[in-house]
């Protein structure tokens, strides 16, 4: 079942989901050469508590942090280390979420560390704009598919792939309800959309094929052919006056 929120409580998920876009702002801002995943992740626990705000992903099924930085190859859910300094060139996906006052935020962003290459550039640009395009699919009378297809034929008219064993999720009082929100489909398919549906949209997308492989971790995981991905993600609520999203600021 798709739980509809009440506009009262789609302000509490805008709350959660803004102050988690505050915070990978001024991660975002830390970002150099030399810097390692796990002062990033120190940094949001220091943050988030100062802010009064639970890390939403620490504990979850056992993942061991409050953020996930996935860098260069690897897809998503990569644990902060002190193995591993960044350098210039490399692309970094960010992915944190907070519980306020029991609404679930989630949010992800790749962004550059130093300068980057221009293909690694251009995988950020279309996949961000993968995303933006989705979200405009966010409206009454719309099905679940449009979004998912809009994802897919973006990404793949730039010559990327979609990844397919990860999906964007319902989102609410708790981090994933129902729907899933694969970013592949069909157009014209799946559930309609109502009013005070809540969706974090998180399209990963590959520079080259769309097989990924599971670390020795249990968590990271990489693209098998070894090339980028990259990893965006809003939440969106399907309103009479179209796609609100909360995660912007
Ligand atoms: N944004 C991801 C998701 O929506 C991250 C959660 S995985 C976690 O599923 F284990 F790190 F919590
Ligand atoms: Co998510």
């Amino acid at each position: 079942m798709i739980i509809c929120k009440s506009s009262a409580e789609i302000e509490k998920l805008r709350r959660s989901g803004r102050m988690v876009r505050q915070v990978l702002g001024e991660i975002r801002e830390q970002v150099r050469p030399g810097v390692t995943t796990l002062d990033l992740e120190k940094f949001v626990v220091k943050r988030l508590k100062e802010l009064g705000a639970v890390p939403a992903f620490k504990g979850y099924r056992g993942y061991p942090c409050c953020l996930c930085a996935s860098v260069n190859d690897e897809v998503i859910h990569g644990i902060p280390s002190d193995r591993y300094t960044l350098k210039e060139g490399d692309i970094l996906s960010l992915d944190m979420g907070v519980v306020l006052d029991g609404y679930y935020g989630d949010s992800a962003i790749t962004v550059p560390v130093g300068t980057i290459s221009e293909a690694a550039q251009r995988l950020l640009t279309v996949t961000e704009k993968s995303l933006d395009l989705a979200l405009e699919k966010a409206r009454l009378g719309n099905r679940l598919g449009d979004i998912s297809a809009t994802v897919q034929q973006y990404a793949e008219k730039n010559g990327y792939s979609v990844v397919r064993e990860f999906v964007g999720h319902g989102i609410g009082k708790a981090m994933h309800e129902e729907p899933q929100i694969p970013n592949f489909g069909h157009a014209g398919h799946g559930p309609l959309l109502k009013e005070g549906m809540v969706f974090a949209v998180e399209p990963m997308v590959n520079a080259g094929g769309a097989a990924v492989l599971v670390l020795d971790d249990n968590w990271t995981a990489v693209t098998a052919d070894g090339k980028l991905s990259a990893h965006f993600e809003h939440m969106v609520a399907v309103t009479k006056n179209g796609p609100d999203v909360l995660t912007r600021i």
